[in-house]
Parts: C-alpha cells; structure tokens; sequence
C-alpha cells in the first residue's frame, strides 16, 4: 500500500513550548484516521499545518508522494470542516456550498449540479434557498461538511465537527460522515477528543499525548493492546491497580500474581491496566484470579451495573456487571474475579508496555 498522505517528523514549538515533538505518521489513499488525545495535545496543531496554515519548524508534509510545505492552504485544495460551524451566516445555503467552486473558476452549470449533489448527499436538498440562521446546529455541520466535499478535495480535514451538537445527534452525525466518507472515498483525518467516537469511525486511531504519538492502530487494537498506559487509560474505562515485579512473577498490591514471569528487573514498580467490563463475580476458567473487594457504591445504569470498591491495598476498583445478578449492599464484602490475558502491564515510572 502506498502512503497518500504522510506526516514526517514535524515539529511545532510556541515559544517554550514544544506542542508537537517529532510526529510521524502516514495515510493510505480512502483511509478514516482520527486523532485522538486530550485538550491541549496538539491535534489541531498538527490538522493546521497539514492544512497549511500554520508552518512546522521541522518535518514535512507529504501528498502523493510530494512535499507540500510551501504551498499555501488555498492551493492544497483541503476540504476543512471546523468546530464551529464556518458558514457565512449573510449567504444562502447554496451560496455557502458554491463558494469553493466560484472561488476555482467553475462554471455555472457545473456549479449547480455540483452543490445540488453535494447538498443531496448531506441530506440538505431542500433547504438550498435556507440562511444559516434558519438552520438547526447539526443542519449548519451538513452544510460545512458539503462545502468541504463539493471540491472533491484530495484530503479532507475535520476539527471535532460534531463537538457542539447534543449526544443524539452527535452519534447521527457521525455515522453520516463516515458512510459519506466511504462512499466518496476520501482520504481523511478526523479529530476528536472523544474516544467512543473515535473507535467507532476510524479505520485506525493515532493517540496523541503532549505533541507525542503514543500509537497508532485499528480501534480494536487501541482498545485491546494499548502500547502505553496512557492510551490504556485514555480508551475505555481501565482500572489501575499498583503492583510490583518479583523474581519471576508480577504481583498486585491487592494479593494475587497476575503474571510468571516479569519482563523487567525485580523490585519495578508496574501498573497493572484491567477493564471495567472484564471483571465478574465468579471465575470463568482454572486459571482466574481473586481480588477481595469491599462494595463503596453500586450504581444500577439499565444495561449494567457500576459496582465502585476498594481492594485489601486502600486502591479502588470498579467493574461493570450483568445487573441481573442484583444489586450487593454498600459495604459488604465481594470477590471479583479476572482473567489472567485481560491484564496488560506497564512500568509505573513511564508507562511502557511490558506484559
Ligand atoms: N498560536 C498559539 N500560540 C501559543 N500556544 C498555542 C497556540 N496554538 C496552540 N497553542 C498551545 O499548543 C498546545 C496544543 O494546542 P492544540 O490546539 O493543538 O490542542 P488540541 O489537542 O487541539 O486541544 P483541544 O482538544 O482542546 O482542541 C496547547 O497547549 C495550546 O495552548
Ligand atoms: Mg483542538
């Protein structure tokens, strides 16, 4: 597979500070890549200089194999799709989507069909007469996203496109843009700070801490086998219990060993990731573990229930389970129990995946 597109070592520095440290990634053309990472990690940092916008101070950035860093954002032809919805309020719906093209010299007729298709596939057909005020919150993002679509743009750019609508729509919305992204097969990176959205659009994931890139990789595998403690915690609801390596074992502070063999020095400080949904009230295989667990809270939330305890070590731990299996009192003792291959091991110093 070649690489459409490809981001090699960039740096950004505001003044002090160092917002991107090296970042390299690459896109294969028709490719749904979401940057993924908290407020402040850079990811619209690096979405502005692949959109040209702002200039890296090391690194490059690559389409088609051709190094884009000269060039103006006008003349990279990115659709862009922003936060805030980026219609002109003062021009019509059909205006807004006709911008871009009028901008490239289209001719009339072209323009036409060219918006009624776009605003077609936005599901905006009618309301191509309509001014942005008259327009719902999500109906104003269709039309950004038909805007950025419309120039049937090499590389399409989207900065939280969904972040100011309501949960619902927000779920719409984003299966929308990734069935429309499917069917035009547009190369695109996606950013959000929102990991469910990001698992459930992408085809891969790249998880950006601090201006560095921890992993990239498919959803599932950035939910199942996260290289560093951070993208553990980050990504689903992970459990982090304190344990230490021993000669040949890893062992929780919580009592049981979770591993035969350590792959570092004994007497390393590790943690230990284990997922919310992978613990249960009673063992599933010989090879299960215990923890004793002291009930703080159980919370009933329809599909399941959240049971917060604290473990013999003072840590606290929660698990989803079926709520079927009732409701246990606060304050009563329980035993979870785990699977062995659920744990994933880091070094507590760094967070390096070591088991
Ligand atoms: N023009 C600027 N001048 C100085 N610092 C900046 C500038 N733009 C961004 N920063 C800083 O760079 C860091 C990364 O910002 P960026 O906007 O890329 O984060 P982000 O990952 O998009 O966060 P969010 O999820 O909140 O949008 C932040 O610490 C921010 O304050
Ligand atoms: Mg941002």
């Amino acid at each position: 597979m070649t690489d459409h597109v490809a981001i090699e070592g960039v740096i950004k520095r505001f003044g002090p500070l160092t917002v991107l440290d090296g970042v390299s990634l690459s896109l294969p053309k028709g490719e749904f890549l979401t940057l993924l990472g908290p407020s402040g990690c850079g990811k619209t940092t690096l979405l502005r200089i692949i959109a040209g916008f702002l200039q890296q101070d090391r690194g490059h950035v690559r389409v088609g194999g051709r190094v884009i860093d000269p060039e103006p954002p006008h003349r990279r032809d990115f659709g862009m799709v922003f936060q805030h919805y980026a219609v002109f309020p003062h021009m019509s719906v059909f205006d807004n989507v006709a911008y871009g093209l009028r901008a490239r010299g289209v001719e009339s007729g072209e323009i036409a069909r060219k918006v009624a298709s776009a605003l077609a596939r936005v599901r905006l057909a009618d309301y191509a007469q309509r001014f942005p005020p008259q327009l719902s919150g999500g109906q104003k993002q269709r039309v950004g996203l038909a805007r950025a679509i419309v120039i049937e743009p090499e590389l399409l750019l989207m900065d939280e496109p969904l972040s100011n609508l309501d949960a619902k729509l927000r779920i719409e919305m984003r299966q929308e843009i990734r069935l429309l992204q499917r069917e035009l097969g547009i190369t695109t990176i996606y950013v959000t700070h929102d990991q469910e959205e990001a698992l459930a659009v992408s085809d891969r994931i790249a998880v950006l801490e601090r201006g560095h890139l921890l992993q990239i990789d498919v959803p599932r595998r950035i939910y199942e086998d996260p290289a560093h403690l951070f993208v553990a915690d980050f990504i689903g609801g992970a459990n982090k219990l304190a344990a230490t390596a021993e000669d040949g074992a890893v062992r929780l502070a919580a009592g049981p060993v979770v591993r035969a063999r350590a792959a570092v020095a004994a007497g390393t400080a590790l943690t230990v990731t284990l997922r919310i949904e992978d613990l249960r009230l009673a063992p599933e295989g010989p090879d299960w573990l215990r923890l004793s667990a002291r009930v703080v809270l159980a919370s009933y939330l329809g599909a399941r229930q959240r049971l917060a305890c604290t473990l013999s070590d003072g840590s606290t731990i929660e698990a989803d389970l079926d709520p079927a299996a009732g409701l246990p009192d606060p304050g009563g003792a329980i035993d979870l129990w785990f699977s062995p291959v659920k744990a994933r091991i880091f070094t507590a110093a760094d967070g390096r995946r070591v088991g």
